[in-house]
């Protein structure tokens, strides 16, 4: 099966907002207000992220008489209006159902109802939807389910992003371009801690750099079609209520360190970037972070390259993503200690044929020239990231 569906959305990863992190099933309109204008006024909207999502819940418990979605009575003047209000901001607008007969939470979806729903998405000006798994799928597989979802959204008059929530279980990265699809979730749910207990529900962010350098989806991402490893959780934390019942030494937010790794790989994997947090709290740490241009346009490079991960040894790992001008490495730090992690030109995606290069530091913008060879000094669970580029 090809697809020869233009692809003028999705060139570059996606960036945006996602209400399930910071209000799960409690998001009203308010707060997707508050969350545009939260945008606006913090800058993010101006470093690119444009996408205001909304997760489970919006909908009523019951269609109507012809299967249509309804909005929830947290929703009081209608979908269209709340879009219309996104759009004035300057922003674009998504929503969320799922490719079975229930949302996770329960609610009416869309299977077998794919084209009346992608007709009210598009009448509603939805610009992104976000299409989860859950629910009865009455015996069809997902390269079935989602390529209904995405043929019905082709067929309408709207150009629409098309976020296939599939976790990851059948290898969307092999086929969700071919469903029409502009990211696809490669891993299931993150969650705000470096590692998650393996008895709880969700990753840590550990876990999904793990199995990001694991499977093997690099060669589908790029322009039009991106792997997408979940929700930024920069700004989340035990201080939001999600992690009241775990043990003391994970019941804390994350790190400085953590959570610039945490940015830092996500930039590298040029990963979708949807904020999980409650904007209206965001520290200055956390939006400096967010809107870091150096990392930010690694992410958005036009390559679109996922970088993947050269080497792994003990506690040191270092990845790299070839950009269109140059290369960036990372250079992670898995232990407790402080240490130097080096590399060398020929070990990383850095275009060869060159005996000078440009480094520039992400972090701090400090710029020097080598000859090859690379080393930065990393703090415990921090991530150093260079820019290389052949002189
Ligand atoms: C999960 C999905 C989450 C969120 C949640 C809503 O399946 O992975 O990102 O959308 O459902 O119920």
């Amino acid at each position: 099966m090809t697809d020869d569906r233009p692809r003028q959305l999705g060139r570059t990863p996606p960036m945006g907002w996602n209400s399930w992190n910071a209000f799960s099933c409690d998001v009203t309109e308010a707060d997707i207000r508050t969350a545009a204008d939260a945008l606006v006024d913090t800058g993010l909207r101006e470093a690119g992220y444009e996408y205001v999502v909304v997760d489970d819940c919006w909908m009523a418990g019951e269609t109507d008489s012809e299967g249509r979605l309804q909005p929830s009575a947290d929703f009081p003047n209608g979908i269209a209006a709340l879009a219309d209000y996104v759009h004035d901001s300057g922003l674009k607008f998504g929503l969320y159902s799922s490719a079975g007969t229930e949302t996770c939470q329960g609610y009416p979806a869309s299977l077998g109802r794919e084209r009346l729903h992608a007709e009210q998405f598009a009448e509603w000006g939805v610009d992104y939807l976000k299409y989860d798994n859950c629910g009865d799928h009455r015996g069809r597989d997902a390269i079935d389910r989602y390529g209904a979802m995405g043929d019905a959204l082709a067929s309408v008059d709207r150009e629409i992003v098309y976020s296939i929530c599939e976790w990851g279980e059948h290898a969307p990265w092999r086929w969700g371009r071919n469903v029409g699809g502009h990211l696809w979730r490669a891993t299931d749910d993150l969650v705000a801690k470096w590692r998650a207990d393996p008895d709880e529900f969700g990753l840590g962010i550990a876990d999904v750099i793990n199995r990001m350098a694991a499977i093997d989806a690099a060669a589908a991402h790029g322009p039009g079609g991106w792997n997408d490893p979940d929700m930024l959780q920069i700004g989340n934390g035990p201080a939001s209520g999600q992690s009241e019942h775990e043990p003391v030494d994970v019941q804390r937010p994350l790190t400085e360190a953590e959570r610039r790794s945490h940015f830092a790989f996500w930039c590298l994997l040029a990963a979708p970037l949807m904020i999980g947090a409650d904007l209206t709290s965001l520290s200055a740490f956390d939006r400096d972070l967010l809107t870091n241009e150096r990392l930010l346009a690694i992410d958005q490079d036009p390559l679109g390259m996922q970088g993947t991960r050269d080497r792994r040894e003990g506690d040191e790992e270092v990845w790299s993503k070839r950009l269109q001008e140059g290369a960036a490495v990372l250079f992670h730090n898995r232990g407790d200690d402080a240490r130097e992690i080096s590399t060398h030109v020929t070990d990383a995606d850095v275009p060869a044929g060159s005996d000078r290069y440009r480094v520039q530091d992400c972090w701090t913008g400090n710029e020097w020239e080598t000859d090859g060879s690379l080393a930065m000094t990393v703090e415990p669970r921090d991530s150093a990231v260079i820019r290389v580029t052949p002189r």
